[in-house]
């Protein structure tokens, strides 16, 4: 949720930001690291380039103001956690913290005899399970990917960067958790994390998704332009709104028809674990959008919002050859239809997120189950495959 409330925080009283008076008594003395002061970088378009964390560590300079703080093109040194300006950014963070899990910690016995006993699941069951496998295993490391060799780079504010690196281990845990699975039902792991380039319908998401992220890790891509600000917006809504907040929707719809029906509970779990995180990530990235489009809101022209539209329209087809490939005929109470209407669902849901109008009015949701599914709470085990409190790395004895 966006913070609207701002405020810049006053300074301490031996320092006022942005003074520049030196705060560090040592300061007087000579810095022997220091280099000859640098003229300050500007890009392509003659802007001052926004800082990455990296820059020569110049002894006194002041200390950053909340209102120096930027979501992209920040100025401000962002090596300083605080004071925070987007509390909601930081809330996340603590938020995720306190939803940590790991896959070992879901048992996978019941699973495993299943998997096993020939007449437990059906082939069309199977391919369900296993084509889901093949897109969320690669899906994993794309998405990972991209926070960190695209986004951290140009996402120039620390409360923001803070959540993007709690992002990034969960996007390992969620990649481990498809290595356990594969290992714990003794799958083909070629086949499974080999899909994204086997199998069309999960390719074509995987290749669609990569056109955008490409730009980002060009080593001389730079925000600061009207056009690398929108290039970097649009990677924003390519990978936090469509391939996180639309695509894995799908699967995470069919996974958790598996466990309502108690089958393959532990991979139901794991899977109603990844949906919260996942969750998460989908609200942080619309909140940073939204947060751009204040700040910048000369980036959000007609003509971007219609690319926009066009791209979540072309993704929301991507994903209904995708379901009516992993379901070609009817399963588990679910059809290939009732999930043409449901990406449809979706996609309205979040072009209203970040400001779009619906792509398809009327579109309604055919699993409102999903919903109750969405409320996950710590404590509670769905499945009841077991009981989970995370235990934080054991208590520490001093003995
Ligand atoms: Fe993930
Ligand atoms: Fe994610």
């Amino acid at each position: 949720m966006l913070d609207f409330e701002d405020t810049p925080r006053q300074g301490t009283p031996e320092h006022k930001p942005g003074s520049t008076a030196n705060p560090n008594p040592a300061g007087n003395a000579p810095d022997p690291y220091a280099l000859d002061k640098q003229p300050e970088k500007t890009n392509q378009s003659g802007a001052e380039e926004a800082v990455t964390g990296l820059e020569q560590v110049e002894l006194g300079a002041g200390r950053v103001s909340v209102d120096e703080k930027r979501i992209i093109n920040c100025r401000a040194d962002v090596n300083q956690l605080v004071p925070f300006k987007y509390t909601w950014a930081w809330e996340k963070y603590l938020n995720a913290c306190a939803n940590h899990w790991m896959p070992q910690e879901v048992s996978m016995s019941a699973d495993i005899a299943m998997w096993q006993d020939p007449d437990a699941l059906t082939e069309d069951e199977r391919l369900i399970l296993k084509r889901g496998f093949g897109f969320f295993a690669s899906s994993e490391s794309l998405v990972a990917n991209n926070i960190v060799l695209g986004v951290y780079k140009h996402l120039t504010n620390p409360e923001c960067r803070q959540y993007l690196l709690r992002q990034a281990f969960e996007e390992a845990v969620h990649g481990h958790t498809f290595q356990y699975i594969v290992e714990s039902l003794n799958l083909d792991e070629g086949e499974i994390f080999n899909m994204y380039r086997e199998l069309p319908s999960v390719h074509n998401k995987a290749a669609w998704a990569m056109q955008y992220t490409q730009s980002l890790n060009d080593p001389n891509f730079q925000t600061g332009t009207h056009e690398n600000d929108q290039i970097f917006l649009r990677d924003l809504i390519a990978f936090y709104v469509i391939f996180e907040g639309i695509w894995f929707y799908a699967g995470f719809v069919q996974y958790l028809s598996f466990g309502r029906r108690n089958k393959m509970t532990g991979t139901a779990e794991q899977m109603q674990y990844i949906m919260r995180d996942e969750s998460m990530h989908l609200n942080f990235g619309i909140d940073v959008i939204n947060q751009i489009k204040i700040e910048n809101p000369n980036l959000w022209t007609q003509e971007f919002q219609d690319e926009a539209r066009r791209m979540i329209d072309e993704a929301m087809h991507l994903e209904i050859e995708y379901a009516h490939d992993t379901m070609p005929r009817g399963v588990l109470g679910l059809n290939a239809s009732m999930f043409d209407e449901y990406m449809k669902f979706i996609a309205n849901r979040r072009c209203s997120q970040i400001g779009l109008a619906e792509l398809y009015p009327g579109a309604e949701n055919p699993f409102p189950w999903m919903s109750e599914m969405m409320d996950l709470k710590k404590e509670k085990n769905f499945f009841e495959t077991r009981v989970i409190e995370y235990q934080s790395g054991g208590a520490l004895s001093w003995d």
